[in-house]
Parts: C-alpha cells; structure tokens; sequence
C-alpha cells in the first residue's frame, strides 16, 4: 500500500472515535485531510467541529461541516490528528504543517487525543524529525542560539508565516530522550510561543497504518 493509501485507511478508522451529535476536534495535514473527507462522506450527524488551522476550517466548510470557534466550547470527546513522528508512550513531533499552535489549544480542549498516522511515523527515540517551534519573530535568532548551545541546529523555516503571524524554526539534530522534560524547559524560553512536542498530554490512542491494516495503539 502506498503511504497514502495509509493515510486513508486511518482517516477512515479515525470514525469509529466520532462521537454522534458532538462537537469533534480537528487537526491538520494530509492524513487528517483524509479523516475530513470520510467524516463529511459517513452520514454521522455532529453538531460542528473545532478546527486547528484555516486548511482544514476551509475543507471542512466546503464540505459542509459547521465550524465552531474554540472558545465556544468548553471540551471535546475527542481531537483527531496526525503527527511527524509517534514514540511508544504517545509523545509526538508535530507542527510540519505550521498549525502546532493551534493543534496544541484544540487538543488541550478534548479528553482524547486519537493520532492518525502511517507506520513510517512511529519511532523509538522522537527527534530525527526537525522539531518545529513557533516563535515571536524579535526572538527567533536568539532562541536559534539557545538550541545551537545543547547542541542542535534551528533553520528558520523559509516563506512561512503562521496563523498567529510568527515563524517556525526547526530544530535538527535532537534526540529527545525525555520529552515531557524538554517540552516543559523549551516552553519557558522567552519568544517561544509552542514548542512541537505534544509530550505534557500526549496521544491516547494511535491508529498506525500499516500494510497488514490498521493497528490501534492504545497509551
Ligand atoms: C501539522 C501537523 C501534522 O499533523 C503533521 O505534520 C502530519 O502531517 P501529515 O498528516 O500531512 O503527514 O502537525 O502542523
């Protein structure tokens, strides 16, 4: 199967989550773009979605699904995602597709946080992919300097300005052996607005895609 063939299969599983005549959480990319299109095509009734980003508020308006602004609500059953990268204990890189941010308050509004992913995203240590960390723009080349001093390397992503209006750096060259750790310590440097490590409240649940089907990880 093809990574996009994954994709589809765990947009598709992520249903099963969809709780009938709730408010869904929603999260961005191209595997959640695959939930979107399955949600629009089931015939679930839900009152509306919370979106993490202006892709997928535009998907799902085209397809029909009322979006609600997250300070409307007060929870949500679940939040459905992807994510750059997944360890066995449901931390993650996330942010490849800038809505870090936005990703990160929706998530903190759902009781469940269900990863979609394809089996290429599953790993043992997280860091072979570049951490993405929103920043303020006056501090990004000083808190690339902070990341330079433990070692690692910060790449002002090029031509990306975000939702909120700031810049991404990402940060190769990390090994991230203690994820809760690194995400409280990364949050307090001053201009970071979120680092994209989802490791304080990681996944619940991760539906993998793989070759064999779709293989439900539960944390
Ligand atoms: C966007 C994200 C995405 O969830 C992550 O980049 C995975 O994307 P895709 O499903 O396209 O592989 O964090 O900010």
């Amino acid at each position: 199967m093809t990574q996009d063939e994954l994709k589809t299969l765990v947009g598709q599983a992520a249903l099963h989550y969809v709780v009938p005549g709730s408010i869904v959480g929603v999260g961005t990319g191209s595997t959640v773009d695959k939930f979107i299109d399955a949600l629009a095509a089931s015939g679930i009734a839900i009152k509306g979605a919370v979106s993490s980003s202006l892709r997928s508020t535009e998907r799902l308006q085209a397809l029909g699904i009322t979006v609600l602004d997250a300070g409307e609500v007060q929870s949500l059953p679940v939040y459905i995602d992807g994510a750059d990268e997944i360890d066995h204990a449901g931390h993650m890189i996330k942010g490849g597709g800038a809505a870090l941010t936005r990703e990160k308050i929706v998530a903190d509004l759902a009781d469940r946080f269900i990863c979609i992913a394809d089996e290429s995203k599953l790993v043992s240590l997280l860091g072979k992919f570049p951490l993405p960390v929103e920043v303020i723009p006056m501090a990004a080349a000083q808190i690339a300097r902070r990341f330079e001093a433990i070692g690692a390397r910060a790449v002002l992503r090029a031509g990306c300005i975000t939702d909120n209006g700031c810049q991404i750096l990402d940060v190769h060259g990390l090994q991230i052996a203690e994820p809760i750790a690194f995400e409280t310590d990364v949050n307090q440097w001053p201009g970071v607005v979120t680092v994209g490590l989802f490791a304080r409240k990681p996944a619940s649940v991760c539906l993998l895609g793989t070759a064999e089907g779709v293989k439900t990880i539960s944390f």
